[in-house]
């Protein structure tokens, strides 16, 4: 048996194909090239969801808007308790308020809920009182405006489309497959959601893009990457942004975020040179990892640039995990419904390696 179930298929979707030996992403039949930059995060979640819901319209926008208002009334539940933790795990204590359900309503609910409750939970750690929706604008604008209670300009507001449609689906990652495993007890859409959450935060996964930003402003300048990414190694610390279970070339992510970053323009909203020093670091990385990994190949993955745009947006690192579950929500909600529509109960087996009963005198 593999470590980590590497190379076991576990399930049959129509969700997305990710090929890691070609760096290719598939969502629905449609190539990263032609999601990511184009579609708005509605429509990508519309393409997902289509066949599952009987009752889906044919534009998410209102829908989603009017969700987010009505998911706004759990923010009264964020107390002093829940703003001293981490803004992922203030988030999900939030969702899970949410009652449990298989329908469209349940599922508008969640995709609205890490949006409405991140924006709530980061201004209520800065002492700011929470912003709230407007239903009337698309889900990228309204989630900016919610953050920092002014409008957005539209390349902010395409950046966030950009990421949110970049990082919706992407195969049976972890946390997509303990959504699937789950929603397959028929459990209902909110534990779901709530089992992708637990396992999105872990650094392995996604608790990876706000360490990039720690590793970038340790290094703080290119001549120092080599001495601090050795040490990093020589510590056995894994360096954040880099390398993957699927992907043995460059993840095609990578590069769909940067050009995002770049279109932000530097000075408006990027940092004067911080696309050139991150640029660098990334091929210093590459150039060591290849040094002490000869025999795997390790490359930049989604994570890298996801922290630059993400810090570019004005969002704080402690929370980036929680703007990849607004836009990974939509997959695990699809992928929640896909199970329950065709799937069994997952249930693998074990070799048990532990000791045997003592003979019966
Ligand atoms: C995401 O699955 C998905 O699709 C996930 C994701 C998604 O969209 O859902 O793409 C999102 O999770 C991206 C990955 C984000 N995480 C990070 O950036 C954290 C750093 N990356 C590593 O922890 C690691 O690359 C993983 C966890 C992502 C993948 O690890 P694997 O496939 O389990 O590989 P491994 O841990 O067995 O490592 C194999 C070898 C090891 O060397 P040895 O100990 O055998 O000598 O490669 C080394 C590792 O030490 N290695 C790294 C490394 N990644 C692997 N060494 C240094 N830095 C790294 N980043």
């Amino acid at each position: 048996m593999s470590d980590g179930l590497e190379d076991v298929v576990a399930a049959h979707t129509v969700m997305s194909e990710v090929d890691g030996q070609r760096g290719v992403l598939i969502i629905r039949g449609h190539s990263l090239d032609e999601l990511a930059g184009r579609a708005r995060f509605e429509d990508l979640a519309s393409l997902l969801f289509s066949g599952f819901f009987d009752d889906l319209p044919s534009d998410l926008t209102a829908a989603l808007g009017a969700a987010r208002v009505e998911v706004f009334s759990e923010v009264a539940g964020l107390d002093t308790g829940l703003l001293d933790r981490s803004p992922i795990e203030a988030m999900r204590a939030l969702t899970a308020r949410l009652a449990d359900g298989d329908d469209l309503a349940t599922a508008l609910r969640l995709l609205a809920a890490p949006a409405v409750f991140t924006a709530a939970v980061v201004r209520g750690q800065a002492g700011e009182a929470p912003v709230p929706p407007d239903a009337s604008l698309p889900h990228a604008a309204d989630i900016l405006r919610m953050l920092r209670g002014k409008p957005a300009t539209q390349a902010q507001i395409d950046a966030l489309d950009t990421y949110l449609v970049t990082v919706s689906d992407h195969g049976l990652n972890a946390s997509t497959f303990a959504a699937r495993v789950i929603a397959s007890t028929r459990a209902g859409l909110t534990s779901a959601v709530l089992g992708g959450i637990s396992a999105l935060r872990g650094p392995l996964h996604g608790g990876a893009p706000g360490p990039v930003i720690e590793m970038l402003d340790e290094i703080g300048q290119p001549a120092n990457a080599r001495a601090w990414i050795e040490s990093a190694l020589a510590r056995g610390d894994r360096l954040m942004g880099f390398g993957h279970r699927v992907y043995r070339v460059r993840d095609p992510r990578a590069d769909a975020l940067k050009t995002a970053v770049r279109k932000m323009s530097e000075g408006s909203n990027v940092r004067p040179g911080r696309v050139a020093f991150a640029e660098a670091v990334e091929a210093a990385a590459l150039a060591i990892l290849k040094e002490h990994k000869p025999d795997r190949a390790l490359d930049t993955n989604v994570e890298f640039y996801t922290a630059l745009l993400l810090e570019a947006l004005d969002f704080p690192p402690a929370a980036f995990t929680c703007v990849f579950a607004m836009g990974r929500v939509a997959g695990w909600i699809a992928h929640a419904r896909e199970q329950v529509a065709g799937g069994r109960l997952i249930r693998p087996q074990s070799i048990y390696v532990g000791p045997q009963p003592r003979q019966a005198a």
